[in-house]
């Protein structure tokens, strides 16, 4: 009896550990399976992947990693790819910091006449030093079809439109400030010139009834040319803006006044030069003569006229004398 309980009890044992071998091989470990060369339980992967084609192998998919022992085993982790929400304060930018001016203002100069052209000047000295003394005054007219050599559309002249340029090119260096001109505002044709002085002769009846119409052509004539007579027809001047006496207060006004003639350029129609020049003053209206010329007229501070000697006018040709009240003259 005691040897059958035993032999029972063998049985009961060994039935038992048969059963638990079973269960561990039908588990299945997707992970390692994955990692390893057994089959993956693809019936029992419950992820999106489940509906991919089954030729693609996962190991292709970026977003996914294998199990690291987290999870479910037959799911893959997914990695999401969007940006994980920022818990880091914001980024502040350092401050921009200013160049100090002598990086600004590094140059090769180049010293000509006593004077230190930056290099965007320099390279125009030819133009600068060009002599032009061409002379258009009350007295010395131009024909009607009058037409300088002016250069592509600047409504210059190519020696004064380049030696501007070199000015502007100064200026900017010395100043960081950028100027230009306007072409309308140098050139001038003949009948240009015709419309704009009828258009002053009507404004001034208008202010002026009392006047005779030689009173009346006086004084336009003391701030516009009469057709043919004016500087404008030559390519050889321009005007700044504003074309007012408040051109007076800027800075490049300012500058001009001190540099213009490094660059061959002169203010033609000063203060209290009206004797001289016929025109008050115009501190907006530039003219080129060359370096050479400029230097000696603003250096003796004289007029075109006089540098040209035509000024005091010799016996015989004594300039047409206003008669007007003091009070447009200046
Ligand atoms: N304003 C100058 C004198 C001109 O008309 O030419
Ligand atoms: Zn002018």
């Amino acid at each position: 009896m005691r040897k059958i309980v035993v032999l029972v009890l063998a049985a009961l044992i060994l039935a038992s550990c048969a059963q638990i071998r079973h269960s561990d091989v039908g588990s299945g470990d997707v992970s390692s399976a994955y990692g390893s060369e057994s089959t993956p339980d693809l019936k029992n992967d419950t992820s999106d992947r489940q509906n991919t084609a089954e030729s693609e192998p996962l190991t292709a998919a970026p977003e996914t990693v294998p199990d690291s022992g987290s999870g479910t085993d037959t799911e893959p982790i997914v990695v999401s790819v969007t940006e994980p929400p920022a818990t880091e304060p914001p980024v502040t930018e350092p401050p921009v910091t200013e160049p100090a001016p002598e990086t600004a203002k590094k140059d090769d100069l180049t010293t000509d006449g006593g004077y230190k052209y930056c290099s965007g000047a320099a390279k125009y000295l030819e133009y600068i030093k060009t002599e032009n003394l061409t002379l258009v005054n009350k007295q010395n007219e131009v024909p009607e079809d009058y037409l300088p050599d002016l250069y592509k559309k600047t409504g210059m002249m190519k020696e004064a439109y380049f030696a501007l340029q070199a000015m502007f090119a100064q200026y900017k260096y010395e100043t960081g400030k950028t100027v230009s001109y306007n072409t309308k505002l140098a050139y001038r044709s003949y009948e240009y010139q015709y419309n704009l002085f009828a258009k002053y002769t009507r404004q001034e009846k208008e202010k002026h009834p009392n006047y005779t119409d030689e009173q009346i052509r006086q004084l336009v004539n003391t701030y516009s040319a009469i057709p043919g007579q004016s500087e404008h027809h030559t390519g050889l001047c321009l005007d700044f803006t504003p074309v007012s006496d408040s051109f007076a207060k800027s800075d490049w006004f300012k500058w001009l006044s001190k540099n213009a003639y490094h660059f061959g350029f002169i203010l033609r129609y000063g203060k209290n030069q009206i004797d001289i020049t016929g025109y008050k003053y115009e501190p907006w209206h530039w003219r080129f003569v060359g370096r050479d010329a400029a230097t000696e007229i603003f250096t003796r501070g004289i007029t075109l006229e006089e540098y040209l000697g035509v000024y005091p006018p010799s016996s015989g040709q004594e300039s047409d004398a206003l008669e007007l009240p003091p009070d447009d003259l200046n």
